[in-house]
């Protein structure tokens, strides 16, 4: 059992993770007795992922070994395969791995049969960041479903984005996809909008993206000034709406939300930062074999 995306897992799944994860919160359940080892790997930059991960995993009574890239035998040249093969042989029970190629997750599995969990591969998932979101979701507003929620900027190099596109429309929400027409998707079973200022009033939930300049967003729009002018969360904006505001981090203030935005009482970033902690005990719990 590995998970790769958020599509791996059924709505009774997520419930029952989210669940897991409230037990965490209110401390109402043991952690596992037999210790077990959950080595990261992470292969891109990360704050909270990774951090979280390993507080995660001492806070369930396993072991952690942290694998640095930069200062392992990775930097000599060898590669993914040799590094995990070299890792699972050591003895570990999961890998966490965060890895700029998309399917590093599913590779690393085959390659040493051990139990996955993604961090975050390329463009295409990030499935620990959706469960958070979904926690902080539930926590605010009771449920997912009926809510009306824009996700707003680079959609298209957003990992983050097609986890919440997979999850949110099943979970009962309303999503529409707000941006320039170069940082939407090209499909249509989910609404898009060009125009912040349109939706803006009928939004439970403002949801918004870094532009992901390591993968050629910013490419896709003129200046950050321009972004701001057209799809910023900017304080005159936001008392448009009586929406909450949510991002995966890390956000640049100024370009896709003001920093009073992100300091003010409708932020929801740090809950979801707190939250990415219990979803990911709950994960790991799971697949350890607890859950
Ligand atoms: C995101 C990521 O790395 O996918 N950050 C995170 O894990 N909270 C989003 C981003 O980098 O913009």
């Amino acid at each position: 059992m590995s998970l790769f995306t958020i599509g791996d897992l059924d709505t009774r799944r997520i419930d029952a993770i989210l669940d897991t994860a409230d037990r965490f919160r209110n401390a109402d359940i043991e952690p596992p007795t037999k210790r077990s080892t959950v080595a990261t790997m992470f292969f891109e930059p990360s704050t909270r992922t990774r951090v979280s991960f390993e507080l995660a995993a001492t806070r369930i009574g396993a072991d952690v070994v942290s694998f640095d890239p930069g200062t392992s035998s990775a930097s000599k040249g060898e590669s993914l395969k040799d590094t995990a093969q070299t890792v699972v042989a050591i003895g570990v029970d999961v890998i966490v791995i965060r890895h700029e190629r998309v399917g590093a997750p599913e590779a690393v599995a085959r390659w040493t049969g051990s139990t996955v969990v993604n961090g975050g591969d390329g463009r295409r998932a990030h499935p620990t960041q959706t469960l958070a979101d979904l926690l902080t979701i539930r926590g605010h507003f009771g449920s997912v479903s009926g809510l009306r929620i824009g996700l707003v900027g680079d959609i298209a190099n957003s990992r983050v984005a097609r986890g919440l596109i997979d999850a949110l429309p099943r979970m009962g929400a309303d999503l529409t996809l707000v941006g320039p027409p170069t940082f939407l998707p090209l499909q249509d079973e989910v609404a898009t909008s060009h125009s912040l200022d349109k939706i803006i009033p009928d939004l439970d939930i403002l949801y918004l993206l870094r532009v992901q300049k390591e993968r050629g967003g910013a490419s896709g729009y003129p200046s950050d000034h321009e972004y701001r002018t057209r799809f910023g969360l900017t304080s005159e904006r936001l008392e448009r709406t009586s929406a909450m505001v949510m991002h995966p981090g890390p956000f640049n203030r100024g370009v896709e939300l003001d920093g009073a935005v992100a300091d003010g009482d409708r932020s929801l970033i740090l809950t979801q930062v707190s939250n990415g902690l219990l979803v990911r005990m709950a994960v790991l719990e799971w697949l350890l074999g607890g859950g």
